[in-house]
């Protein structure tokens, strides 16, 4: 199992770390634009191996893709970041073209590649390499939803005064601020729904806080968080590798499902050794229905800025 993982910055570098730490791949490749910086990661995190315990070869490059060839699974997360203030929408201008040259150069090395996209918009990023590449959709995986859900469970454990492990929970739609929908009425204390704990007042601070969860991160660290999105990658990295067929909310190019179509957006997916496997339709309320539509439109019209 070779995994490459293109930027080798805050959250590729957390991806490749958590990757090696659940010991299941052979090789890690971090590649990135920087001179040297791959490799220096690469180096920095060997010299953890023998001090965590894993047998997992790290090694980094600086833009050559030829290291990267034969990659079962690639992660792209190079691009810019946003800064406090920002919108994940901004970014579009500088990351559509990088993400764009970086899955055309995957794929150039690896055919066989499933590459899961980070860098932001990611929705329409992960719409952007469907779009610019001809690989089948089930091996194109936006994350997104694992993060947010990540980030709701833990604002649903602080509600409860409940161990994270007692909760469950789960965010499709748009990965942005504004179009995140976390089925609040859907989470769970083992298999209780929170509903019976918490009042509308508590429900409603859980859905807000997981909805800016990241720009809150944004706001103290003066740039985005990278620990929980690299701790997230390495789920569907993991799933994708061991053939788990678990399910996360994902982009993924919706057909009709949940009346959508022609759109990369997040819903809850099986990810196994064929990348997407089954997209999950679940039965959703009708405010449910209305927000996923409103999110929707909020990623058709970022969508709308792509030049092909
Ligand atoms: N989808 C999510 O849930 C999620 C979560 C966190 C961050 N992000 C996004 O992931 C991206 C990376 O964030 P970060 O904090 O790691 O940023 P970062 O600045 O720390 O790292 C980005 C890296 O990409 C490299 N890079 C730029 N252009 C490149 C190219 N053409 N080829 C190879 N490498 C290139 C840079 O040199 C840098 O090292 C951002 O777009 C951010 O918004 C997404």
């Amino acid at each position: 199992m070779k995994v490459t993982v293109v930027g080798a910055g805050a959250v590729g570098a957390s991806c490749a770390e958590y990757i090696a730490m659940k010991n299941f791949a052979a090789e890690v490749v971090l590649l990135d634009i920087k001179e040297g910086y791959a490799e220096g990661k690469a180096m920095d995190l060997m010299q953890t191996a023998s001090l965590n315990g894993f047998d997992t070869k790290i090694t980094g490059s600086t833009s050559d893709y030829s290291k990267t060839a034969g990659s079962d699974i690639a992660v792209i997360t190079s691009g810019i970041p946003r800064k406090p203030g920002m919108t994940r929408e901004e970014l579009i201008g500088i990351n559509a073209g990088i993400v764009k040259t970086v899955a055309t150069s995957l794929i150039e090395h690896s055919p066989n590649v499933t590459i899961i996209v980070v860098s932001n918009p990611m929705d329409t990023m992960t719409y952007l390499v469907h779009k610019a590449t001809g690989l089948p959709k089930n091996r194109i995986i936006g994350m997104g939803g694992a993060l947010d859900s990540a980030r709701f469970k833990y604002r649903l454990a602080q509600a409860l005064e409940a161990p994270i492990s007692d909760v469950d929970g789960m965010v499709i739609g748009g990965h942005s601020d504004k179009g995140m929908v976390p089925l609040i009425g859907h989470a769970t204390r083992n298999s209780v729904k929170v509903s019976e704990f918490l009042s509308e007042d508590k429900m409603n601070w859980v859905v807000e806080e997981t909805k800016v969860g990241g720009a809150t991160l944004t706001g103290l660290l003066g740039t985005s968080a990278w620990y929980a999105p690299g701790a997230a990658v390495s789920g569907l990295v993991q799933a994708i590798a061991c053939d788990q067929k678990k399910m996360f909310p994902c982009s993924s190019l919706l057909e009709g499902e949940y009346g959508l179509e022609d759109i990369c957006i997040g819903v809850p997916v099986i990810l196994g050794k064929n990348g997407i496997e089954k997209i999950v339709e679940i039965e959703l309320s009708d405010a449910e229905k209305a927000k996923m539509q409103e999110s929707a439109a909020g990623v058709k019209k970022t969508n709308g800025l792509l030049e092909f």
